[in-house]
């Protein structure tokens, strides 16, 4: 992945950077992994349950699901690590959980950023002690430089160098969440 600093017109004026990854590739991406996620669960018995991490995957899950073919129903689960804005200490507290049980049920955890993975590792055995039949993660973005716990990811849409990202659902202080790109911010906007 390389930048491009080309980056269309939008509502933050200069604040962003590059794009790192294209709206065309993001598209092209998650469309791939759809088709596996499909292929996997064809002959499930009943709906998979799509778990979406509140905030930053929504836009990720609401186009991931629109492209299987396959019956699903979204869960949404929010959940906050204490530590600073931009990293997280694994320590985690659920703000808003999951409507319905999930035991004996296929569970695919719908992510947007794998970043130190320590956030997944304790959603994960949460989920786990819920006794689903399955449960696997894809994630759109993963920093392969950060990760220090090892986590078996079903399927991971871009592995990206280690600085922060926005757009695509992904926030600072809560904006560019509806960039429709993945991008870099300007030095500048971290800095007032
Ligand atoms: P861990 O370290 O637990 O953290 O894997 C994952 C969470 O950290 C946030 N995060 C980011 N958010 N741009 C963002 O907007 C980034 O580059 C970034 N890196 C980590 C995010 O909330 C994610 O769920
Ligand atoms: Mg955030």
């Amino acid at each position: 992945d390389h930048k491009d600093l080309n980056v269309p017109a939008n509502p933050y004026g200069t604040d962003i950077e590059s794009v790192l990854i294209s709206e065309e590739k993001l598209k092209q991406r998650i469309a791939e992994m759809a088709k596996r996620v499909s292929e996997e669960f064809k002959d499930a018995e009943e709906d998979l349950i799509l778990v979406c991490v509140l905030k930053g995957a929504f836009y990720f899950l609401a186009d991931f699901s629109r492209m299987l073919d396959i019956p699903t129903q979204s869960e949404f689960m929010a959940v906050s690590s204490y530590g600073n804005s931009t990293s997280s200490s694994g320590v985690v507290r659920i703000l808003k959980d999951l409507d319905k049980e999930i035991e004996g049920r296929d569970v695919l955890i719908v992510e947007d950023i794998i970043d130190s993975g320590l956030t997944l590792s304790w959603l994960m055995r949460n989920l786990k002690n819920r006794n689903p039949k399955s449960l696997n993660v894809i994630t759109l973005l993963r920093k392969p430089e950060r990760l220090t716990t090892n986590i078996d990811m079903f399927d991971i849409g871009f592995d990206i160098p280690n600085e922060f990202v926005v757009g695509y659902g992904l926030d600072f202080a809560e904006r560019y969440r509806d960039l429709p790109y993945v991008g870099t911010l300007e030095p500048h906007v971290y800095s007032d």
